[in-house]
């Protein structure tokens, strides 16, 4: 048995899709230590740059000697706490949804809400570029999985004109994770609302950075999206620009309520220790108020745009701090990421099958907490690279 195993190890190895971890030796910061070296990182999704920031650091110290380190029981034996409640109330009126749930991941909020909503007879419609955590929902619902090809509306149009399935579920990354463009969730919505189907948008990446306030998504642009219909489903994680861990699903009362009852990804785990909870509403207190953040992420994008132009590697459209660069070659990505590596600069590769096959890039992950003068190292290094490789 351990035989087939090394086998298939091997063969991972053999097709340049093994995987490494990279042991961090500081906080996650624009400059972490690895191997006792000083790397600026391009690799991580604290956004905002508050996951080491002291005031949410120091509120999860507080939090901590109010509640204790571990939570005990799940939400529904004893491990919900008062801080967990507050915290539910907090992000719903953030998000301008009627109720909020906390989950211990985004990837486990997701399975809650899919396999919750739909089972065996049921439809599930899924972006083709979509996380892997709404592609295992859907299969661990049983229902059957539709992969419509990535933003085509008219290909979904078709595919829910033709279903007769008693629920149908739609399922749309808000922010793409590995390409950084944004789904059209108004006209998405509307679709959903002609055709009797859920829609569930997972903002993972949009949350704390998109729309008026950092409220996400849902908030973004001049048309709002219509925020009190029943066909709407809101999931956002709190690990990414809110720096700390976790994830919430909003939406109405009838739906939090079902999740609270049936999700079994919420009620058979141990509830997310409360200090957790102080330190993210600590976090979404400097999110709010703390608008320069956005603004400066905003800028940085720019400045990379600008400083780094390539017709062989090109950036994606991207207008998020998700900026990823096409290489195609899994090996070149890996090439590239090493040579970037010996310049003391982490950008990880990214390759299948978190990507399709042929799309191979590096994920450059922009913070509010780089400098000006970084995101130019980074351009220019990537520019003697294209000169090298
Ligand atoms: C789009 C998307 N959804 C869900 C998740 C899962 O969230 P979590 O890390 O909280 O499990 C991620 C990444 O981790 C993601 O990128």
């Amino acid at each position: 048995m351990l035989e087939e195993l090394v086998r298939r190890l091997e063969q991972r190895k053999n097709d340049g899709l093994f995987r490494y971890r990279l042991t961090r030796q500081s906080p996650q910061t624009p400059h972490v230590k690895i191997a006792t070296q000083s790397n600026l990182s391009f690799a991580s999704n604290d956004y905002l740059g508050l996951a080491n920031h002291p005031e949410v650091a120091a509120a999860l110290c507080r939090g901590t000697l109010q509640y204790g380190v571990g939570s005990g029981a799940s939400h529904l034996i004893s491990g919900h706490s008062e801080v967990h409640h507050e915290l539910e109330n907090a992000l719903a009126k953030f998000v301008e949804l009627p109720n909020a749930l906390l989950f211990s991941t985004g990837y486990m909020a997701n399975i809650a809400v899919v396999t919750t909503l739909v089972g065996h007879h049921d439809a599930v419609f899924a972006d083709k570029l979509n996380h892997a955590s709404l592609n295992d929902a859907a299969l661990l619902s049983k229902a059957k999985l539709i992969r419509y090809p990535h933003l085509d509306l008219e290909s979904l149009e078709r595919a829910l004109a033709r279903t007769n399935a008693p629920n149908k579920l739609v399922l749309t990354d808000a922010v793409f994770s590995m390409d950084g463009d944004i789904a059209p969730i108004k006209a998405l919505l509307t679709l959903c609302q002609k055709h009797g189907a859920w829609l569930l948008v997972d903002d993972a990446h949009g949350f704390g950075v998109l729309g008026r306030a950092g409220k996400g998504t849902l908030h973004r642009g001049l048309e709002p999206v219509d925020l009190n219909s029943p066909h709407l489903i809101y999931m956002a994680t709190l690990g990414k620009a809110v720096g700390v861990f976790g994830a919430f699903v909003a939406g109405q009362p009838a739906l939090i309520e079902m999740l609270i009852q049936f999700a079994r990804t919420y009620g058979y785990t141990t509830a997310m220790p409360s200090a957790l909870a102080c330190a993210i509403m600590q976090s979404l207190v400097l999110l709010e108020q703390e608008e320069w953040r956005r603004e400066k992420l905003a800028r940085l994008i720019a400045l990379l745009k600008d400083h780094y132009q390539s017709s062989r590697w090109p950036l994606l459209a991207s207008a998020t701090p998700i900026q990823p660069l096409l290489i195609r070659e899994s090996s070149t990505a890996i090439l590239l990421s090493e040579l970037l590596r010996r310049e003391g600069i982490l950008v990880p590769a990214i390759r299948p099958p978190t990507v399709p096959m042929g799309q191979a890039r590096l994920r450059i992950s922009l913070s509010a907490s780089h400098h000006e003068e970084e995101v130019i190292r980074l351009a220019e290094t990537l520019q003697r690279a294209e000169r090298t490789i």
